[in-house]
């Protein structure tokens, strides 16, 4: 019997953890699994209700840590997950995605000698003023297994000095949930609830510090999306970090009166997917919804430099516009004249998380022989 610890803290990890908390409890005769939520994201808008929608069962622990600047949020993570460690005494902690949350736990099992999994490694930004480019580098430097959503993610590992024996491409387990609930997000969508009559609409979200916490930033990014919210109307599920930015955004003020740019709470997940299943196009600095919407197959304009998922634009219906206002624009003039056709990507077809589950049966009974006990001090 395997014992895997799985770490959830911020919004992105819920919908990741789900399928593999899922596929690991159809075999209970082989593993047992420990649900560690870290209490880094803690609305319920942001945190419970993904728990509700996605069935995913309470976590065993919550460290309750909240919001704080890096260090401090990093660092109570570590200061409280160790001593979880210590009594639950998993064979393997998984991790996923790159929050502060990823890194924090990484760190502390590595220490204690306990393998480390991580779930969507190897994508590269090659940002480092992106605080998730860092945590994935370091995560993945000290991770046992290594889980890929991508082939081009064998090449950034190599680059590190990662063996690839270490690294597994077994798909996206984001995209195991998005097909695993589609359906069910497309049946409960109601265009009226958010205040959209008939004809083509956008959906925005911005949540980067690099975009939405300097006013400047902000401003050059409101000039293009009101100017296209003139066009096609923009609806705007606000992130808690991005709320003082749109308050005092006078562009994007005016917009909201002209109602042009409808202003929503944070949504659940199913809400979240059947509002971008049907919108024309969707502007984002996320680094999941360019996955999600080139399974959906809609056009998708990010609003960053780069991105650490190329396959969404080789393959997907992204395009990487860039934050000035020309840039913007230009995306969306083009994006107009021709929507991108769309493949789905290699092992994005809802099975990523039983891959999971197969390499932790191969490799588990090798990890765990080859390490100390797990002591503390
Ligand atoms: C974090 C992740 C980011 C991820 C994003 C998804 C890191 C470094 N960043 O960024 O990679 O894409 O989550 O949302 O881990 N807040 C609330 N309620 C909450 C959570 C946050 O009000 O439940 C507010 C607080 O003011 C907080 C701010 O949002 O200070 C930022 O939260 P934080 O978890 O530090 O980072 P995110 O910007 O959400």
């Amino acid at each position: 019997m395997f014992h895997v610890l799985l770490v959830a803290g911020a919004r992105p990890n819920f919908m990741k953890i789900a399928p593999i908390v899922g596929a690991l409890r159809r075999c209970p005769d082989e593993f047992v699994t420990t649900i560690v939520h870290t209490g880094q994201h803690y609305d319920e808008a942001m945190s419970a209700v993904f728990f509700d929608q996605l069935g995913i069962p309470r976590p065993d622990v919550d460290l309750e840590v909240g919001s704080a600047s890096h260090a401090q949020q990093t660092a109570a993570i570590m200061a409280r997950f160790e001593p979880v460690l210590l009594e639950r005494r998993p064979d393997v902690v998984a991790v996923v995605g790159d929050v502060n949350s990823t890194i924090a736990c990484a760190l502390v099992a590595v220490k204690l000698g306990v393998a480390v999994a991580h779930v969507e490694a190897g994508l590269r930004s090659y940002d480092r003023s992106m605080p998730e480019e860092i945590n994935r580098l370091l995560t993945d430097q000290i991770s046992d297994l290594l889980f890929l959503t991508e082939r081009s993610a064998y090449d950034n590992l190599a680059r590190e000095g990662i063996p690839a024996a270490k690294a597994h491409f077994v798909g996206n387990v984001m995209i195991d949930t998005l097909l695993a609930h589609r359906e069910r997000a497309r049946a409960a969508f109601d265009r009226s609830r958010f205040g959209l009559e008939g004809g083509p609409y956008c959906v925005l979200t911005l949540h980067r510090p690099s975009n939405v916490d300097r006013e400047e930033d902000f401003a050059r990014l409101m000039a293009a999306i009101t100017a296209i919210a003139d066009e096609v109307p923009v609806v705007f599920p606000v992130h808690p970090r991005t709320r003082p930015a749109v308050l005092r955004s006078p562009l994007a003020t005016q917009a909201v009166e002209r109602g042009r740019l409808r202003l929503l709470d944070p949504l659940g997940y199913l809400e979240f997917v059947g509002l971008l299943d049907s919108a024309h196009a969707v502007l984002t600095d996320s680094g999941g919804i360019q996955e999600e919407t080139t399974v959906l197959g809609v056009p998708c304009l990010t609003l960053r430099e780069n991105t650490e998922r190329p396959i969404t634009l080789t393959e997907g219906t992204n395009r990487l516009v860039g934050t000035t206002t020309g840039g913007i624009l230009a995306g969306w003039k083009a994006l107009r004249e021709a929507r991108p056709p769309a493949r789905t990507p290699e092992r994005w077809d809802g099975r990523a998380a039983e891959r999971i589950v197969d390499v932790l049966r191969a490799e588990l009974p090798r990890l765990r022989t080859g390490r100390v006990a797990v002591a503390g001090g």
